[in-house]
């Protein structure tokens, strides 16, 4: 079977690189959230002793990438999906000019790519930014920020328009729509202790909301930039795929899961796709007395600046009950009713391929723009036999059920550009910090305080998915 669209692997910066402290680079928020200390993720607004960093050492991409590449390129990897960090290029996030170390390494990066013929897709920022950013500034509630990010963002496109095609402005921009934890993602901290928990931030949806108006526009600008810079970019919205079934048929439910998703998905992809907030989100931010400060000529920037794709993660889905009666999971930063039809990860997030067949088609029917999976895989504690071996079995069939229902959404119509499987190499947990939560079908020895050779070790998923790339040739 051939198919028409790219499958890759994909990373963050954060979680994989490490390099704290050296060469002048800037401290990022993830470099402030502890690992995981009592059941908790910490944020400690100083560097504390007593705590452990994981993003300190990542998996040590900053210094093994080379070897990475290797095995990337032995994969086959056609894609793949990383985020530059903006403290590496501009440690205060304020700096005019970025430091040449830090865009050195950025080349390096794009340049393995360039040898290994893997197409790069370029996150600008992946829920980060330096951390004097959100304490001087209070993160994305100032409009200061918008001017920062395009600094940063132009400065990028400049520098690596002849390597990198396709730009996503900010990881899960939706994530700015939870209460609590949509305050961590726009980086503002102002009522937080000196050390607090991530996941308990108290809730402004105010200064949520208005954060969010600012990255919309910083979005739409870079991108009206960009294509001043390079006619040949692609830009693209990334979300966090959500899929909440009805629990039961009563119409309430139905209401109820179809209200939700209009505000956590619609709110934001009708600004980047369609260039105006609707006017179910006005009605939404008046039931909740949020008032937009929107000054003269955003609106305007707003529909200049839209995106030509579509990316997203998925991970699981949950059940919605207008009554809110059903068992809790998680899944990516949601939490939702238990689907008594689907398994659930060691991490308590159910497996739904057929959720991911689901949005495909849903999302595509409604915006009609090509859609680009660019996180999906399975958080795993792996277990190192004694011969060395790690069989991964399931993330083989979690990978494969994915692929199959991508397959079938492609064969339904819907346009796809590309499939990053997500940690493709081990990395630290986003939401625990962990490093025993792995994705990769490569292996890394370090476990979650940090101790480990940091040597790279092939899965059994790693052949499965090598040959699964090859087998299924892409046509272009
Ligand atoms: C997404 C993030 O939210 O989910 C990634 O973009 C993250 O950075 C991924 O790693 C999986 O979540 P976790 O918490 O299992 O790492």
């Amino acid at each position: 079977m051939s198919r028409s669209y790219l499958i890759g692997g994909a990373i963050s910066a954060q979680q994989a690189e490490g390099g704290f402290n050296s060469h002048g680079f800037g401290d990022s928020v993830s470099d402030h959230m502890t690992a995981l200390t009592d059941g908790k993720r910490y944020i400690s607004k100083k560097i504390l002793d007593k705590y452990h960093y994981p993003a300190h050492h990542g998996i040590r991409f900053f210094e093994h990438y080379e070897e990475d590449f290797k095995l990337f390129a032995e994969l086959g990897l056609e894609s793949f999906r990383l985020s530059i960090s903006w403290a590496k290029l501009f440690p205060t996030g304020t700096e005019k000019s970025p430091s040449k170390e830090g865009l050195e390494f950025y080349h390096n990066i794009l340049d393995q790519c360039v040898k290994y013929n893997i197409e790069p897709i370029v996150t600008i920022c992946h829920n980060d930014m330096p951390m004097n950013l959100a304490l001087e500034y209070g993160g994305w509630n100032s409009r200061e920020l918008i001017d920062f990010y395009i600094t940063y963002a132009t400065c990028i496109f400049k520098e690596y328009k002849h390597k990198v095609k396709y730009w996503i402005t900010f990881n899960e921009l939706n994530g700015a729509m939870l209460e609590g934890i949509g305050m961590y993602l726009i980086g503002n901290f102002d009522q937080c202790d000196e050390v607090f928990d991530m996941h308990k931030i108290e809730d402004d949806p105010q200064i949520r909301l208005q954060s969010l108006h600012h990255m919309f526009l910083a979005s739409a600008k870079a991108i009206s930039l960009g294509r001043e810079i390079n006619k040949s970019f692609k830009f693209g919205s990334m979300f966090l795929g959500y899929v909440s079934y009805p629990e039961t048929c009563k119409p309430e439910d139905q209401i109820t899961a179809l209200q939700n998703e209009t505000v956590f998905l619609d709110y934001c992809a009708d600004v980047m796709i369609g260039g105006e907030y609707s006017k179910v989100a006005k009605k939404y931010l008046e039931r909740n007395n949020i008032r937009l400060d929107i000054e003269k000529n955003d609106l305007e920037e707003l529909q200049k600046g839209t995106v030509d794709f579509y990316s997203f993660s998925y991970y699981s889905s949950t059940t919605t009950s207008y009554e809110n009666k059903s068992d809790s999971v998680y899944g990516n930063l949601i939490v939702g009713g238990k689907n008594p039809h689907l398994k659930t990860t060691d991490w308590n997030w159910s497996m739904d391929p057929i959720g991911l067949e689901y949005f495909l088609l849903k999302t595509y029917s409604k915006y009609k723009i090509p859609m680009m999976v660019v996180e999906n895989g399975l958080g795993a504690k792996d277990q190192v036999e004694e011969s060395g071996e790690v069989n991964d079995n399931y993330r083989i069939e979690y990978i494969d059920s994915h692929l199959d229902a991508v397959n079938r959404a492609v064969e339904q119509g819907v346009e796809v550009i590309s499939y990053t499987m997500w940690g493709v190499i081990d990395i630290v947990s986003a939401s625990t910090g962990q490093m025993s939560k792995r994705y990769g079908v490569i292996y890394v020895d370090v476990d979650d305080d940090g101790n480990g050779n940091y040597k790279r070790k092939k899965k059994k998923s790693f052949e499965w998915y090598k040959n699964k790339i090859s087998q299924s040739k892409q046509i272009y």
